[in-house]
């Protein structure tokens, strides 16, 4: 497995789009800062230097497309358990946020690039705030740094962490298509189940009360009027 550790970059995800096909999977890209860190839905994510850990994972997973939004689920129940061996206590708020102390503290962006029926690889960047002090006005009561909320870990120790739970994880979902590790840990540290979230879809928001991950990683709600649906993405929210 190899890593590339960079200065700077504009985005380690759209590094990892750049060299892809060339890299073996396997392949990790670290930069200490970003200059155009992405988030999800066009979003700007900060990433200054020193901050935080900024990194892009580069995974060739033989699975089709449909497959790959899972992986997603695989990294966040690798990003909450690493932090829970080092004595976090964080959640997870399906599908690819990490609280801590209900604001965010890392956020996971999954690119896919597939022909066919076939994934050629999967890039999974992940922003874990580690010092930030200072977020901007629009979020700042939305987002925290684990030094916020009174952390002091080594990025090395999380990284490290990270990489040995993933591999646990993901050699368990693709070697052997064990899916149950990576949903006992979603629903055991979930920042939402049994509670009632907002979810955002064709721009009206509705109060429902989430019920369980089913086995393809999709969310089951209920709705106000006791209809149970199944959600596979889109926005979810915990605040008003
Ligand atoms: C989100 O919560 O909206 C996802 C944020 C993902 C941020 C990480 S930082 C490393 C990687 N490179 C990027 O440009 N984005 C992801």
């Amino acid at each position: 497995k190899k890593v590339i550790h960079l200065d700077t970059v504009g985005s380690t995800n759209d590094y990892a789009k750049e060299i892809g096909n060339k890299v073996s999977g396997g392949t990790l890209i670290i930069s200490e800062q970003q200059t155009k860190g992405k988030g999800r839905l066009g979003r700007v994510w900060k990433s200054k230097s020193g901050d935080g850990i900024w990194m892009s994972l580069i995974i060739k997973p033989k699975i089709e497309p449909y497959k790959a939004p899972f992986l997603t689920l695989v990294a966040g129940a690798s990003v909450v358990k690493a932090l829970s061996n080092l004595g976090v206590e964080a959640s997870i708020k399906w599908p690819n946020d990490i609280i801590v102390h209900n604001k965010k503290i890392c956020g996971i962006l999954t690119e896919l690039s597939a022909e066919m029926e076939r994934v050629n690889y999967v890039v999974i960047g992940i922003g874990i705030n580690i010092k930030t002090i200072d977020f901007p006005d629009e979020i700042k009561e939305k987002a925290t740094s684990l030094y916020k909320e009174g952390y002091k870990l080594s990025r090395v120790d999380i990284v490290r962490q990270f990489c040995i739970e993933f591999e646990k994880l993901y050699k368990g979902y693709i070697l052997d298509g064990n899916k149950q590790d990576t949903l006992e840990l979603c629903r055991k540290y979930s920042a939402i189940i049994g509670k009632q979230v907002y979810v955002i879809k064709n721009n009206k928001r509705e109060l429902v009360k989430c019920i369980d991950i089913n086995e393809n990683g999709n969310l089951i709600v209920k709705e106000k009027n006791g209809e149970i649906q199944e959600i596979m993405s889109g926005e979810v929210s915990i605040r008003g």
